[in-house]
């Protein structure tokens, strides 16, 4: 059993976010996505979610691609859940390229995957705000 991990808001679902966690999963067999929580988005984040963290967590757990859950706390727990959760494979969007290659220390393989272009979280909230209606 080959275990992927991947981390993020996943606020205002959209379909960058599927394309990221589908192409996770493919990476291996089972997927587990650690969602930041509320107060870790507002402390070391500086993000307000739209949706609180039990409504992200429902939704992040309806995908298909998706086998597990956990809460993101902090910026270190990284290491810790590879070691408990015996991670195989640490994925993340290419926005992070580079900044978690510290984590081969563990044994586990890091992949950043292309980000799907032109959609995000803060997208479609600046185009909402400004009544940009969709293409
Ligand atoms: N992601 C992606 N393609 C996009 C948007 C996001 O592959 N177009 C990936 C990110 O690289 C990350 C995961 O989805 O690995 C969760 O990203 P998150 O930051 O929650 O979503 P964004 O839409 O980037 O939100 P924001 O604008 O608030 O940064």
């Amino acid at each position: 059993m080959k275990r992927v991990i991947t981390y993020g808001t996943f606020d205002l679902l959209h379909y960058g976010h599927i394309n990221l966690l589908r192409r996770a999963r493919a990476l291996g067999d089972y997927l587990i996505v650690a969602l930041s929580t509320d107060e870790f988005n507002s402390n070391a984040k500086n993000k307000k979610t739209y949706f609180s963290y039990a409504d992200r967590k429902m939704m992040v757990e309806s995908i298909r691609y998706v086998d597990l859950v956990i809460p993101e706390e902090n910026w270190e727990q990284k290491r810790n859940d590879i070691r408990l959760y015996q991670v195989d494979v640490f994925v993340m969007g290419d926005d992070w390229a580079g900044k978690f290659d510290f984590l081969k220390e563990e044994g586990a393989e890091v992949i950043y995957l292309p980000r799907t272009p032109e959609i995000s979280t803060t997208q479609i909230k600046n185009d909402l705000k400004h009544l940009i209606l969709p293409r």
